[in-house]
């Protein structure tokens, strides 16, 4: 069997050549990194749960209009999603003070904002994602005004898709990053949802106790990764409630 081409090696996903122009298989790796890859791990089982609640959001999101790169899921930890120019920024929507928002600002952690916030950071991994201004985006055409607009915009509507399903289900959406792919159709070119959405790019606190079941659990040794994925995934009715009632594979004779 011919070996398929590898793209692009990340720190949670591996890219592959996709079976068609234009296609890319994304591979959900178990590897889990914090403060820039200064802590690292293997949490088995985490790329199988982000495959599931990343095509998730993503399905969800083209139900409701919002332009992804997703195409299917194509196995437990693969999926295959239209490839596309990655806008080198990290879209950050805060509905909640957390983080470097909180370090930053001197505003406790879960302090409810008086509106999204929407951040951006330059995405380079050798320095840190900084946090960059829309003066430094255009000055240095990382991306137009349109395609601001457009990222905004974008990035307002995943906001209240994933808040509302979030609520439901009894959880309160602190924050989340987002990636944009540029997709060229001939002279056009139209912006995507690209990356992931998973429990690894939001933050998800539980509604009453404000129990933590994102990736802080991993950077602040907050207990078991898997097990607070996996919660948000039965919430959201994507795991089996009683495991026992799964058939297992029969002989056949
Ligand atoms: O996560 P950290 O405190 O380093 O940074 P933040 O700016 O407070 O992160 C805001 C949100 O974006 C959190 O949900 C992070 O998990 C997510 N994020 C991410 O997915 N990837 C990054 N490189 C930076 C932030």
């Amino acid at each position: 069997m011919a070996r398929r081409k590898k793209i692009y090696e990340g720190k949670a996903k591996t890219l592959y050549e996709g079976p068609e122009p234009g296609t890319i298989v994304q591979y959900f790796k178990d590897d889990a990194t914090a403060f820039n890859a200064e802590k690292k791990d293997v949490i088995d089982g985490k790329g199988v749960l982000n495959n599931l609640l990343s095509e998730y959001f993503m399905v969800g999101l083209g139900q409701v209009g919002v332009p992804t790169h997703f195409l299917k899921r194509l196995n437990m930890r693969e999926q295959l999603v239209r490839s596309c120019e990655i806008v080198p920024l990290e879209v950050i929507v805060r509905n909640y003070a957390a983080g470097t928002m909180s370090k930053r600002l001197g505003i406790d952690e879960g302090t409810q904002l008086p509106r999204p916030i929407v951040e951006y950071c330059y995405k380079d991994d050798s320095l840190g994602d900084p946090l960059v201004t829309e003066e430094h985006i255009a000055a240095f055409g990382w991306a137009s005004q349109q395609d601001m607009d457009d990222i905004l915009s974008l990035a307002l509507r995943v906001n209240d898709f994933l808040s509302g399903i979030m609520y439901g289900v009894g959880i309160k959406l602190v924050d989340f990053k987002i990636e944009i792919g540029r997709i060229y159709d001939g002279d056009f070119q139209r912006l995507v949802v690209a990356d992931e959405i998973s429990p690894d790019s939001c933050r998800l606190w539980d509604m009453e106790t404000n129990q933590k079941l994102d990736k802080d659990v991993f950077r602040r040794d907050l207990g078991s990764l898997t097990d607070a994925y996996s919660e948000v995934a039965r919430r959201l009715g994507l795991m089996p409630n009683n495991p026992a009632s799964i058939t297992k594979p029969t002989l056949i004779n």
